[in-house]
């Protein structure tokens, strides 16, 4: 694939280069997206499995959701974009907003990371200030309790109408971005769906990746309509080109 001169001008200009991310970026690691068919959402009631009111009325339930996730994701490892994003921290202010919840980032090397909807593999009390890892899985308990107080264990995840983890450092780098990537997300959930197109406000170049048409697709200055691995790997042979 041909990655456009332009693209390749404004990369080479930047200092300050954000990605929002979201499930597509970790498809090619084997994790389901959200939405569409076959989607992670598709069968589980969404105000059951992700949200304070759901817990308490069933912690077990959103437990067995969360352990079968944790289940299908411990094998999953950073593929070539998460990769190419962390090795991009060597020539950039390089910032990650991440949607997900897998850790995929981090593991990848990525040291400027956002986690706006929390990681599944930490766990915090529901009472006390607990919390911390727990890689077990499938859990031996459901649900599990407080090593500290005894009380219900949480994931450590942001459910639907919780206010999302480092929002406003999150905001604050898309305003200072000059080129701003928009990678493997659907763009339909705020506030994240929003970075964009504040990005695109403050004057950063905004590049969607992503195989589907989004919201963010009617702003971006350029669209490279490929999966993650090969729009980012294409991208960053150029920059190697330029020895950036
Ligand atoms: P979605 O499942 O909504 O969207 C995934 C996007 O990835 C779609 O636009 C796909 O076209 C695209 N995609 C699929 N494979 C890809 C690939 N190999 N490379 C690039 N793009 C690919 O997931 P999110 O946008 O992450 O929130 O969903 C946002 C939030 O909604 C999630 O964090 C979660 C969910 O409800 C909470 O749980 C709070
Ligand atoms: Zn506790």
């Amino acid at each position: 694939m041909q990655i456009p001169d332009a693209l390749v001008d404004e990369m080479l200009k930047a200092k300050r280069v954000a990605a929002l991310t979201g499930a597509g970026i970790s498809a090619e690691s084997g994790i389901p997206t959200f939405r569409g068919a076959g989607g992670l959402w598709e069968g589980y009631p969404v105000e059951k499995v992700a949200t304070v009111e759901g817990f308490a009325e069933d912690p077990a339930l959103v437990w067995r959701f969360y352990d079968e996730r944790r289940v299908n994701m411990r094998n999953a490892r950073p593929n070539l974009a998460h990769k190419i994003l962390a090795e991009l921290e060597k020539h950039y202010d390089m910032w990650v907003i991440t949607q997900n919840i897998d850790g995929l980032h981090r593991e990848a090397g990525s040291k400027n990371v956002i986690e706006l909807h929390g990681n599944i593999w930490r766990v915090k009390c529901t009472l006390c200030d607990y919390h911390g890892e727990n890689r077990e899985t499938p859990l031996s308990e459901i649900p599990p309790k407080c090593p500290k107080c005894g009380a219900l264990l949480r994931p450590d995840v942001v459910w639907f109408g919780e206010p999302v983890n480092g929002v406003e450092k999150a905001f604050r780098i898309a305003k200072e971005s000059d080129v701003f990537f928009s990678i493997g997300t659907s763009a339909l959930v705020h506030p994240a769906a929003s970075l964009p197109f504040i990005a695109k406000d403050y004057g950063a170049t905004v590049v969607e990746i992503n195989p589907q048409r989004t919201p963010v697709s009617v702003i971006a200055d350029f669209i490279i309509r490929e999966k993650a691995t090969v729009a980012l790997d294409a991208l960053f042979r150029e920059l190697y080109k330029h020895k950036k």
